[in-house]
């Protein structure tokens, strides 16, 4: 991100990558600099071996950068011309600026002598570079795929991102998952199978999805109370794309999305859910033998979860997985088509939810439809009913007119009108009547409600009836009582 943001090319790899991948994503983008971060404060064998295996076979003019907690004492074991241990991101910074100052440097020193020394520039900062293999046009699918496929065949993350971003936002979500995102993780997995694609660009197409995937979830969340579900795949499973794309269909259908990535342990998917009060959680299981390590972990989740939490198994391995687990709340994923069901289903019970709630509320609640003429009333709650004495029938269809008299205040409802003309929250306190001509004190708020591209869709309105606390004010302030109120 730092990179990025100070006028780099990141080339994000994600964590986990074999040291042979390193080195061949470096030949073929040829990196200014690779920044390696190592974890843990002893750097094991296998982690010093790779480290000497990446330093001695990355190309000379790349530089090694190594940070985290052991890389000061990973540093002695490799050797590598132009290789340092970043203590902290300000020490990044300072490299990243050496890096930027040669380069300027080296411009400026090629305009000075002029263009036929072009040549002899040292390398650019990162650019992407063509693949020296072919793009395997029979296998693509869809045409509309093909830019995005070449541009991660030569590691060309702006390029691959930018055009993902372009069919984000041509697509309705589920085309976005179903026809692009689905064939695209389709595809790459095949070409990493038949070694076409390397782990690398695997690596980089999750990282392109996960970006796009916040997107859209900061497009699509509703603000307020969306329903949780957590996304995750158990230690072991390595592969996010069936999480990733389940988490954006989510995301997009307004629930809130927690995506925690793959291989994660037991205990944590646990702990998560715990502090997280999630609806659901979904555990991709991509292996179709799940090894007896996923096994005890989903038996352990299942059994931790708590109770309010769902567990949904999706992957190859899911079925298989499910006779593992004895939880009524498992259920198996078969593919996208069932998540949307069981989405469906988690949203109804909610709605359901929410509708008691407003039900048992002792205000009126009305919403009304900015969007058709007269402004009329979509919805009213019991406590309308109780408030007004109008059922919900003789309520719906209408503009709230009806509820006022002789006596409302003309000031009231100007301030009501200017209010709903400029799209502000109002709140004002006037005088209504029931159904049977009693009149009572309002105290109403009305607030506009607008769908994610800012435009106004509803106004939802809040009634409570202040009459006593009207009349005792206006008695102790030694105020004449409204005479329709006595
Ligand atoms: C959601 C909503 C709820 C409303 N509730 C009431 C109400 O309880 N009592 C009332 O007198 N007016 C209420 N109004 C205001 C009237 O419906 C109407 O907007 C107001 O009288 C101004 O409109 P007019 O210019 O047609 O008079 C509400 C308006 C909206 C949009």
């Amino acid at each position: 991100m730092l990179a990025g943001a100070t006028g780099f090319e990141p080339l994000y790899l994600g964590p986990n990558l074999p040291a042979r991948e390193i080195v061949a994503a470096a030949e073929r983008t040829s990196p200014q600099a690779v920044v390696l971060g190592t974890y843990t404060s002893e750097p094991t064998q296998e982690t010093t071996e790779d480290l000497k295996l990446v330093a001695s076979q990355l190309p000379k003019r790349t530089e090694l950068w190594l940070g985290g907690s052991a890389a000061r004492k990973a540093l002695p074991v490799v050797c590598h011309d132009g290789m340092f241990a970043l203590e902290n991101f300000g020490e990044l910074d300072s490299h990243l600026a050496r890096l930027k100052a040669d380069w300027g440097r080296a411009v400026g020193q090629v305009t000075l002598r002029g263009d036929r020394n072009l040549r002899e520039l040292p390398a650019a900062p990162p650019k992407p570079v063509r693949s020296r293999k072919p793009v395997g046009t029979g296998q693509v699918k869809s045409n509309g795929l093909q830019p995005i496929v070449a541009a991660i065949e030569s590691f060309d993350y702006a390029t691959a991102n930018a055009q993902l971003g372009r069919l984000a936002a041509m697509l309705p979500v589920h085309d976005l998952v179903g026809k692009v995102v689905l064939p695209l993780m389709r595809l790459v997995g095949e070409r990493w199978h038949d070694g076409t694609l390397t782990i690398a660009q695997e690596h980089m197409t999750s990282a392109i999805l996960r970006n796009l995937m916040g997107g859209l979830v900061r497009l699509y969340a509703p603000p307020t109370q969306p329903v949780r579900i957590l996304f995750a795949t158990p230690s072991g499973d390595l592969h996010e794309f069936g999480i990733l794309a389940a988490a954006m269909l989510a995301g997009a259908t307004g629930f809130d999305p927690l995506y925690l990535g793959p291989n994660l342990p037991a205990q944590e998917i646990v702990a998560v859910a715990e502090r997280t009060s999630p609806k659901g959680v979904v555990l991709g299981i991509n292996t179709s033998e799940p090894t007896a390590k996923i096994m005890a972990d989903l038996r352990l989740v299942a059994s931790q979860l708590p109770k309010s939490a769902e567990l949904w198994l999706g992957g190859i391995g899911a079925r298989k997985a499910l006779s593992a687990v004895h939880c009524a709340r498992a259920f198996v994923l078969e593919n996208f088509d069932e998540l949307d069901v069981h989405l469906a289903r988690l949203k109804g019970e909610e709605l359901r939810l929410r509708d008691r709630a407003m039900a048992a509320a002792a205000e009126g609640i009305v919403i009304s439809d900015a969007n058709q003429p007269g402004n009329p009333l979509i919805y009213v709650n019991d406590g309308f009913a109780r408030l007004t004495g109008y059922s919900r029938g003789e309520a719906l269809g209408r503009n709230c007119h009806f509820l006022q008299g002789q006596d409302t205040d003309p000031a009231a409802l100007e301030q009501i009108r200017v209010s709903l003309r400029e799209r502000r929250d109002c709140l004002v306190e006037l005088l209504n009547y029931r159904k049977d001509g009693t009149p009572f004190w309002n105290r109403l708020s009305i607030t506009p409600l607008q769908d994610v591209q800012g435009r106004l869709t509803h106004f939802v309105g809040v009634q409570s009836d202040i009459t006593a606390r009207k009349l005792g004010g206006a008695v102790s302030s030694g105020q004449r009582r409204d005479s329709r109120l006595q």
